[in-house]
This record gives structure tokens, sequence and C-alpha cells, in this order.
């Protein structure tokens, strides 16, 4: 263990970054300077605490971790499946809860019940190719896009999707219904397995303050 190191963090930007820093600031870690909304920084630091924080896309968070770019990501479970990077995953954050699930037109359910060969729409092929393929033993056709992703079933791309379910209301304005779920989501955070090694007993220290906070606020 190196004690003049500094621990980075690679959080992924926007809603799962904020709640983060939230919980650290919690356990008396802040990043002042990340607050400033106007700055273009990339990277802030914790001088006390000795730790670095970065923000990125969530689909890069798995590779800087796994590259030893960042020591700790924080990221959803949904990225961690997809990218199957060589990462540690060492604790689940209990924010950010969706669902994977695989929607469509109510009239696809027939389809999906008689493993007819459909077209699949998804942001995340290797999750549904995973799902149909070794899960449910059904041969589809997996179409790539990256956003919007309900739009398949409505402009005739695909019979179903495999997407993110938060709160159902981006499919019920669209006439689309939850048809199978393919696993439940929530933030977790994965680390290097070098610096899992290396810096063994400062990450397990951090992991139990979190660990610690996460159980007292669920009692609260
Ligand atoms: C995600 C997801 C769904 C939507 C689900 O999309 O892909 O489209 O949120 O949320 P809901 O159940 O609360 O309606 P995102 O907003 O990230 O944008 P995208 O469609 O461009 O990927």
């Amino acid at each position: 263990m190196n004690e003049d190191r500094y621990l980075t963090f690679a959080l992924t930007k926007g809603r799962l970054a904020n709640q983060t820093l939230e919980l650290f600031e919690e356990m008396g870690i802040s990043c002042e300077e990340m607050k400033d909304k106007s700055t273009r920084k990339l990277i802030f630091v914790n001088e006390d605490w000795k730790l670095k924080f970065f923000l990125a896309k969530g689909p890069d968070v798995p590779t800087y971790v796994e590259y030893g770019a960042a020591d700790i990501g924080v990221v959803g479970w949904d990225e961690v499946l997809e990218e199957n990077r060589n990462v540690y995953e060492v604790l689940d954050l209990g924010f950010g809860k969706c669902r994977m699930c695989v929607c469509g037109p109510e009239s696809a359910r027939e389809l999906l019940l008689h493993h007819e060969r459909i077209r699949v729409a998804s942001k995340y092929p290797n999750i549904a190719k995973d799902y149909f393929y070794n899960k449910k033993h059904q041969t589809v056709d997996i179409i790539k896009l990256n956003g919007s992703v309900e739009l398949g079933p409505l402009v005739g791309l695909s019979e179903v999707i495999v997407d993110i379910v938060e709160t159902g209301s981006t499919l019920k304005e669209n006439g689309l219904e939850v048809l199978e779920e393919v696993c439940a989501l929530s933030a977790r955070m994965i680390v290097n397995p070098v610096s899992m090694q290396m810096e063994q007993a400062r990450i397990q220290e951090l992991v139990l303050g979190l660990r610690k906070k996460l159980s007292s606020g669920r009692q609260a």
C-alpha cells in the first residue's frame, strides 16, 4: 500500500455521479471544485483523502477501470454486464434502481411465447444476445441502436426491444409494455483487479464506510 498514491474514481456522468458524491459528502469526503457547474475541468482532486475523480460516459467506465486508468468506477449494472470487462464488483450502491426488460406491443407477446425468429433492437446487444440465446434458447436478430430504442417497434425496425425501464412512462406514452424481465439493475462500485491487491486496505476501508452509510440510510 502506498499512502501517497491517489485513488482514482471514474464516475458515470449525471445522476449516478451526483448521488455518489452526495454519499461521499455524508462520509466527510467532499470535492468543492466539482460543484462548480461552469468548470471545464475534467479531473478533480481531494487532497485530504488523496482521491481523484473524473466523469465519464457509462459504457466507458468499465474500460477505464479494466485498464487501471481508474482504480474504482461507479456505473450501472447494465454497463458492467454489457461491457463484460475484467473488473471486480465490490458494492451495490442501491441507487439508480431500474430493470432491463424485453418490451414491445402486446401483440409481440405471442411471438416470444412461440420462440419465433424476431428482430430485437437494443443499446445493449450483448445483454440481449445472452438473454435470448443462452437463457431462452431462442434465435433472434439483434439490431444495435444508440438511443430512443422505443422507436424500434413503432417504426417497424424490430418486433421488440431490450431496454431499461425505470418509471415505465416512456413505454406507456408510446403504447408499449414490459413483456419479460431480463434482470434488476442498480449502481455498482467496480474495482481494477491490480488496484484491489495494491490498495486493498484503502479500498476496503472505503467500501466498509460506504456500506455503513448505505445501511444506516436504509434504516432511517
Ligand atoms: C432510458 C431508457 C428508456 C427510458 C426509460 O433512456 O433507454 O428509454 O430511459 O425510463 P422510464 O421508464 O422512466 O420512462 P434515456 O433517457 O437514457 O435516453 P435514450 O433513449 O436516448 O437512451
